[in-house]
């Protein structure tokens, strides 16, 4: 061994004796709670198709720069489609997303400039930043006022920089891209969006947290789309004006100094796009899966699909790990320095193929284990199944529905019915005593107008506090069963002056039904409201239609969100009895389905 050998060897054994030694592990024959393969896109028979398609077309390798010949017609396809996808003019392909970030940053931002970025950015930003040169400023995690603190000291810069996730891959996390946006435009400064986490998970088509936000569009610098998490292949596309691709061309070196990608990975990313646009059920499936473990765990409700599960130490994160293996069940321990020292944790990701009984094991064997953090909050806080039952407008029947799934619920174990705002007279908690069995807690806030609440609470000198509503939702939470929350009015319903009724839900991300009236008017109503909720990533379970059956709207709602619709109509005579009838008749898994963490 060489004297450097013996010297490296040395750091690996101080490493391993910290316990800190990492190992490739490809695990087969367990159940994937690790990969970043969310909607199982890497074992779709598309992909692997297209995938044979080009390299027998246009051989197996990129063979040199695209600069120098490299590559295949395929390359500038899937520019096109993901810049498409996610509504950008232009994109350009890197082999990976570590190349297309270390290779964007320096493109953007050099000495003189400023780059600021959260605290939890991939080490790829962390590099790309680095490699530019720019002065970097490193804002707490998440932490808005100190992004706008460092963008305000750094006035004298030539260009300012902020650099972002739409989901924190170790914390599962989000930062409001809307707020971002606007303290960069408050600042002069342009905003780089990584995608990694978010794409094809949320957002309209899975195009991605900014594609979910209401972001201004004149700070969006760029966005990544990264192709080996989501879209099941590899590589990345940063997409954006066609102006940034004329200049990444020119100045970002991972691009020109490196082989283009495979042709069989840009057939395979053309066909991962296709079918990450469509896989609507996938990524339900996936967020529903890892807002449900979140739930059983009393853990706050994740940005996406990742779940971090804190472990309290190392020792317990490794133990913790080796267990589930012993199930059949991949979860990994997250150690420093990917994480920093005492924040070790399992990180559980859900997939559109996972099966809510591997969750439900999960939690079980989390259970045995009485992790100090998750095995505190699941005794401490058996974690209620919310429902949130959203109206397209005041007056649509939402409170019948609500005391309908109510009803539904408490049959099958303990059901709770909670209001945040009730303004006017109080007659949807009457009628939802005297139609369900639930129990009906306290209403938030109370309030004499029959108005929105923000102008209700101003009638009386008082305003809604959102984050005394926080935490009454938090309390309401921690019950056992099923918790129906019914907000007042229509979704876009200001609380105060500032928040509206959906942006607050958004901060929660809680499932959630949509109710509606089922005549004339219903089509604007409804879809306004669904592309409202899409946009902020709230797309709900179903669509319930209230009234009169009407010839084409079920039909034409149902085609339109690509949800399933249930239909009440009025029931004469209203009572438990004529309601229970109507319970029976409906297929309701996809409104109330049974959890994998039932305490019900
Ligand atoms: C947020 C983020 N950005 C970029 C990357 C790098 O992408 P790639 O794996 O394609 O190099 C990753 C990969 O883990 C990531 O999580």
């Amino acid at each position: 061994m060489g004297a450097l050998d013996q010297e490296l060897a040395q750091e690996l054994a101080a490493w391993e004796a910290r316990g800190l030694t990492r190992r490739e592990q490809a695990l087969e024959g367990l159940v994937d709670l690790v990969t970043n393969d969310y909607l199982n896109l890497a074992q779709d028979p598309h992909l692997i198709e297209a995938a044979r398609r080009a390299a027998e077309r246009y051989g197996a390798g990129g063979r040199s720069a695209r600069l120098l010949g490299g590559g295949s017609p395929l390359d500038r396809e899937v520019e096109r489609a993901a810049a498409e996808w996610l509504d950008a003019e232009d994109g350009l392909l890197f082999p990976s997303g570590y190349q297309a970030n270390t290779g964007l940053v320096p493109a953007l931002v050099g000495p003189g400039d400023l780059v600021v970025s959260d605290a939890l950015n991939h080490a790829s930003l962390i590099d790309g930043a680095r490699l530019s040169r720019a002065r970097v400023e490193v804002h707490e995690h998440l932490d808005a006022e100190h992004l706008e603190h460092l963008l305000q000291q750094g006035g004298g810069a030539r260009r300012k920089l902020v650099l972002v996730e739409g989901v924190y891959s170790m914390d599962g996390d989000a930062p409001d891209l809307g707020l971002w946006s606007r303290i960069c435009a408050r600042h002069g400064a342009a905003l780089v969006v990584d995608e990694a986490h978010a794409l094809g998970l949320l957002g309209p088509a899975g195009a991605g947290a900014w594609a979910a936000s209401d972001g201004d569009p004149s700070v969006l610098a760029a966005r990544l789309v990264t192709g080996g998490k989501a879209l099941g292949a590899m590589g990345a596309v940063v997409v954006g004006s066609a102006v940034l691709r004329a200049q990444l061309v020119h100045r970002a070196r991972g691009f020109m100094f490196s082989t283009a990608v495979a042709p069989a990975i840009a057939g395979a990313l053309l066909a991962g796009i296709e079918q990450a646009r469509a896989a609507d059920r996938g990524r339900d499936r996936a967020l529903g899966l890892a807002r449900d473990l979140a739930g059983a765990l009393g853990l706050p409700m994740p940005a996406a699909a990742i779940v971090p599960i804190p472990t309290g130490s190392l020792d317990r994160a490794i133990q913790a790990s080796s267990k589930l293996r012993a199930k059949g069940l991949d979860v990994r321990a997250i150690r420093p320095p990917t994480v920093a020292p005492g924040s070790e944790r399992l990180r559980v990701v859900c997939h559109s193929h996972n099966e809510p009984s591997d969750l439900q094991d999960l939690v079980t064997t989390l259970r045995e284990l009485d992790l100090p953090t998750a095995g505190a909050a699941q005794q401490s806080l058996p974690s209620a199944s919310p429902l949130v039952v959203l109206g397209t407008d005041t007056d649509v029947g939402k409170t019948i529905v609500a005391a309908a799934l109510l009803r539904a619920a408490s049959k099958e174990g303990p059901a709770h019915y909670w209001k945040p705002v009730q303004s006017g007279p109080d007659c949807d908690t009457q009628t939802v005593k005297s139609l369900s069995a639930g129990k009906v807690l306290d209403p938030g806030y109370t309030f004499d107008l029959p108005a929105s609440p923000h102008e209700a609470a101003r009638a009386e000198g008082r305003e809604v506090d959102l984050a005394e509503l926080d935490r009454m939702l938090s309390e309401h939470l921690t019950l056992p069963g099923t918790l129906v929350i019914e907000p007042a009015g229509g979704v876009q319903v200001p609380l105060t002056d500032e928040c509206l009724q959906i942006d607050w839900l958004a901060r929660h991300r809680l499932p959630s039904v949509l109710v509606a009236r089922s005549g004339l008017g219903t089509l604007n109503h409804t879809l306004l409201t669904l592309e409202s909720l899409e946009r902020r990533n709230l797309r709900p379970r179903a669509l319930i239609l209230v009234g009169p059956h009407h010839p084409s709207n079920h039909d034409t709602l149902a085609r339109m969100s690509r949800l399933p619709v249930l239909e009440l109509p009025l029931l004469d005579p209203l009572g438990r009895e004529s309601l229970d009838g109507w319970l029976e008749e409906q297929d309701l898994s996809c409104v109330l389905p049974a959890t994998m963490v039932s305490t019900r």
